[in-house]
C-alpha cells in the first residue's frame, strides 16, 4: 500500500509538471526575443499556428504582404543572434524547434521559407 500512495503521489506530481510547462515554468527553453510580440505570448502559445494559416491564405488568395501574422516578421524577432550570426529559427534548441521537438509537432514550412532575416534578404521571402 505504502508503495502505491508514493506511485500514485509521483504520477501526479509528473502531471503538474507537464501542465506548468506550457505555463512557460518547466518545458521547453529557447532564446527569447525583444520587443512585443504580435500578439500577447499565451495567445501566441496556444494560436500562433491559426494565424499563420490565416496569413498564408490571405496571402496566397487575395495577395496581402506585411500584415500582422507574417512569417517573415516572426523570423525578424525570433532569431537568436549570436556572435553577430543570426540561428536558424528551426534549428535544434531554436525558437520553432524548441517547442515543436516537445511536443513532437513537425513542420514543412522551412522548407521554403528563409530561417534567418540575411536569408531572407537574399532569398526575398
Ligand atoms: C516585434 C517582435 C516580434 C514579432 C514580430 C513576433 N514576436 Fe513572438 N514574441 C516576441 C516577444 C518579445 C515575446 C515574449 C518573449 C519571448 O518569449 O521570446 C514573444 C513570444 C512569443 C511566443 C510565446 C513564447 C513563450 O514564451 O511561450 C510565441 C509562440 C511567439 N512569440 C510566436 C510568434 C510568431 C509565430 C510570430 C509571427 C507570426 C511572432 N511571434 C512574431 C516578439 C515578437
Ligand atoms: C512549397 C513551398 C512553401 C512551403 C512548404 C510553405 N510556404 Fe509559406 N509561402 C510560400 C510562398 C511562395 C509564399 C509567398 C511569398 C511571399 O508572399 O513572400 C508564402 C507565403 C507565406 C506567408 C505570407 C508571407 C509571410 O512572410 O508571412 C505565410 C504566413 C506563410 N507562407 C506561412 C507558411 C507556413 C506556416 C508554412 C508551414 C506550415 C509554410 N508557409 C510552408 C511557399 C511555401
Ligand atoms: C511555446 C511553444 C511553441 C513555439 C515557440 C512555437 N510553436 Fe508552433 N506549435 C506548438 C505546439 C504545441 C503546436 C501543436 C499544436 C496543436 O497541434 O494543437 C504547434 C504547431 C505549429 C504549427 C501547426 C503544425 C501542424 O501540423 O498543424 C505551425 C505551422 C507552427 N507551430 C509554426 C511555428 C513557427 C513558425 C514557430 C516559430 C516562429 C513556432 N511554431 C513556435 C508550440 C510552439
Amino acid at each position: 500500500m505504502g508503495v502505491r500512495a508514493v506511485l500514485l503521489a509521483l504520477v501526479l506530481g509528473l502531471m503538474t509538471m507537464v501542465s506548468g510547462a506550457w505555463a512557460g515554468e518547466t518545458g521547453p527553453s529557447f532564446p527569447k526575443a525583444q520587443g512585443n510580440c504580435v500578439e500577447d505570448p499565451a495567445t501566441m502559445r496556444r494560436h500562433h499556428f491559426d494565424f499563420l494559416k490565416h496569413q498564408r491564405d490571405d496571402t496566397m488568395r487575395q495577395g496581402i504582404r506585411g500584415a500582422k501574422h507574417s512569417l517573415k516578421e516572426c523570423v525578424s524577432c525570433h532569431a537568436q543572434v549570436k556572435d553577430g550570426h543570426a540561428q536558424p529559427i528551426n534549428a535544434a534548441g531554436q525558437f520553432c524547434a524548441s517547442c515543436h521537438e516537445y511536443a513532437a509537432v513537425s513542420i514543412d514550412c522551412f522548407s521554403c521559407h528563409a530561417t534567418t532575416p540575411q536569408q531572407q534578404a537574399e532569398a526575398k521571402r
